[in-house]
C-alpha cells in the first residue's frame, strides 16, 4: 500500500495537490489528461499503486505491479514557448531525487532515467494544443523504486532503486523529494536562457555531447556522436554526411565499454 497521508505529511511542493490516488488504474496518464480536459487546477497529481496497462513511449506499455513501484502523471500548463523544456526538467528532477538517496544516475535523451546503463525511470509527456498553443501537458513518471524482478524482456535493461541499494526505499518520501526538484526547475524555465539550461543538461548527461551513439527512428539508423540540443530541444549528431537534429528515436550508446 501507498500511504498517501504519509506522503501529504512530507510534500513540500505546490505540485501533487490535488491527488487523486487509485489502487489500480488503467494509465495515470490517461486519467490525468481527462482530468486536465475537465479544467482541473495545474499541479493535481494522478498516483496509481498499480497499472493494468501502464503505457511507455512509442506505443509500449510499461511494466507496473502493485505496491512497489511510482506511477504518476502531472497537469501542468506551462507558457508554449516553455514546453522544450519539460521533457528535461522532468529528467533532471529525477535525477536529483536519486541523488538524495545516494544514487547516480544519468540521463539519457530525450528524458530516460539511466543506473548503471539500465533504466530506472521512464517518462511519458502528452500534450493537446489549439491553434499552436498549448492547452495542458500531462506528464507521467514511471521509476523502479522496490521492484526486484523484471520480466524476461526487461532483465537486462532495467533495474530499481532497491536493486541497486540492496534495500527497499520508502516510495512517499522520494515522490515528495521529487516533486520538490521539478517544482523548482519549473519555476526556473520561463526566465532561464535556454542556452545555459542546455549547458546544465549537458553536465548532467554523458549522452548529450561527444557521446557516439547510434539512433534508431522507425527501423533507420543514423550513427554519430552527439553536439548536444538545438534550441527546439532535439538532439544534434554529427554524422558522416553532416549534421543532423533528431527529434524521436531511441539512443543507443557506442561508447566502448
Ligand atoms: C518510457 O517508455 O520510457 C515512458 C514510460 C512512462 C511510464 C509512466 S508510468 C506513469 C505514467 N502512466 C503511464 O501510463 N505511463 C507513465
Amino acid at each position: 500500500m501507498f500511504s498517501v497521508t504519509g506522503f501529504q505529511e512530507r510534500r513540500r511542493s505546490k505540485l501533487g495537490d490535488p491527488i487523486y490516488y487509485f489502487e489500480e488504474l488503467e494509465s495515470t496518464n490517461t486519467t490525468a489528461e481527462l482530468l486536465a480536459r475537465e479544467g482541473c487546477p495545474e499541479g493535481t497529481m494522478v498516483l496509481g499503486n498499480c497499472q493494468s496497462a501502464g503505457r511507455g513511449r512509442k506505443g509500449a506499455g510499461w511494466f507496473s505491479p502493485a505496491g512497489l513501484n511510482l506511477y504518476f502523471s502531472l497537469v501542468l500548463r506551462p507558457d508554449t514557448a516553455s514546453l522544450r523544456f519539460l521533457p528535461y526538467i522532468a529528467s533532471l528532477a529525477v535525477q536529483r531525487a536519486l541523488q538524495q538517496i545516494g544514487i547516480d544516475a544519468d540521463l539519457k535523451w530525450p528524458n530516460d532515467v539511466l543506473v548503471d546503463e539500465r533504466k530506472i525511470c521512464g517518462i511519458l509527456i502528452q500534450t493537446a494544443m489549439e491553434d499552436g498553443r498549448l492547452l495542458f501537458a500531462v506528464v507521467g513518471f514511471g521509476i523502479n523504486v522496490n521492484v526486484l524482478e523484471f520480466p524476461a524482456e526487461l532483465q537486462d535493461v532495467a533495474t530499481s532503486v532497491a536493486l541497486h541499494k540492496g534495500s527497499a526505499e520508502p516510495r512517499e518520501a522520494l515522490l515528495a523529494s521529487l516533486l520538490l526538484e521539478f517544482e523548482r526547475l519549473y519555476e526556473t524555465i520561463d526566465s532561464v536562457s535556454w542556452p545555459e539550461f542546455v549547458a546544465e543538461m549537458e553536465a548532467s548527461s554523458s549522452y548529450l555531447r561527444d557521446c557516439p551513439v547510434r539512433i534508431l527512428q522507425e527501423g533507420v539508423s543514423l550513427e554519430g556522436t552527439t553536439k548536444g540540443l538545438d534550441s527546439f530541444g532535439g538532439l544534434r549528431i554529427q554524422t558522416a554526411k553532416g549534421e543532423k537534429t533528431v527529434y524521436a528515436g531511441e539512443v543507443l550508446s557506442c561508447r566502448k565499454k
